[in-house]
């Protein structure tokens, strides 16, 4: 594991690396994005990090951008004394990678603010942060991330596979039905749908775009983004791309299975 801010530098070109250069050097000079600390997560989808190690997030006020195989960028926030806070380091107005100072994550581009639970206080950003699960041990001094917790009422991904009883998500059985939740195991938000001819889908939440968590709207029938509203069928098909502009892929979908007891959605 490493900190950096050159690492980090190095790092821009998969979160938005166009958008921060041109908003470092016009915008806020005051305001970094954190450094950046590599590391891996075990196979229960835990990272777990010796605070004390990292001086740029063991001091009070610190924090450190964390990358971490097969995950979004996160960045773990350190207010002071064993209070810790971890979101996504992408800011969700333009992709801009996020700073913290007083509190907040800080975004050097165009000043969007965000508290330490992710929402927005302060725009152009609309849509909130992801956050993550994390516990501080005061004993060990060890930090924990969860990338894999999941909702606690849904369903959990045992051997690679979600099931979902039609006795607990009736709505299944009824054309235009819908559940999403985030599965322990996977730690995303997945949409499951109920269409025509009883047939299924499912798909992830993330938009392909900059990975917001995508909404869906009823009235539409169609999943939505808050962030640059982009739009997508109820099988991830891309309706429309960001106001933005440029294209962006559908949505990841999932292999769905259904029998009289459920639907069953497959992660393998
Ligand atoms: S990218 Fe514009 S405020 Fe963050
Ligand atoms: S993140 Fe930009 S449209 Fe979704």
């Amino acid at each position: 594991m490493s900190t950096s801010r050159r690492g980090f530098l190095r790092g821009l070109a998969g979160a938005g690396a166009g958008a921060a250069a041109t908003g470092l050097a016009g915008c806020a000079p005051d305001i970094s994005p954190a450094p950046v600390l590599d590391a891996s997560k075990d196979g229960e989808g835990l990272v777990q990090l010796e605070v004390a190690r990292y001086p740029d997030l063991s001091r009070e006020g610190g924090a450190v951008t964390l990358r971490v195989p097969g995950e979004q960028p996160v960045l773990i926030m350190h207010p002071g004394g064993d209070e810790y806070a971890v979101v996504a380091s992408t800011c969700t107005h333009s992709g801009c990678p996020l700073g913290f100072q007083d509190r907040e994550a800080i975004c050097p581009c165009h000043l969007s603010r965000f508290a330490l639970d992710g929402t927005v206080t302060h725009p152009p950003a609309r849509a909130p942060l992801k956050k993550y699960v994390s516990g501080f041990n005061a004993s060990t001094g060890q930090l924990t991330i969860d990338f894999a917790a999941g909702d606690v009422a849904f369903p959990a991904v045992v051997g690679g596979k979600v099931v979902l009883p039609f006795s607990q998500f009736p709505q299944l059985q009824t054309v235009g039905g819908v559940v999403q939740g985030t599965p322990r195991g996977y730690g995303r938000l997945i949409f499951v749908f109920a269409l025509d001819g009883g047939t299924y889908s499912a798909v992830d939440g993330l938009c392909t775009h900059q990975q917001c968590p995508v909404d869906f709207n009823a009235a539409g029938q169609q999943l939505v983004c808050p962030c640059h509203d982009s739009r997508f069928t109820r099988s991830g098909e891309v309706t429309k791309g960001p106001d933005t502009g440029g294209s962006i892929g559908p949505l990841k979908q999932f292999p769905v299975t259904s029998d009289a007891s459920g639907v069953t959605v497959s992660f393998a």
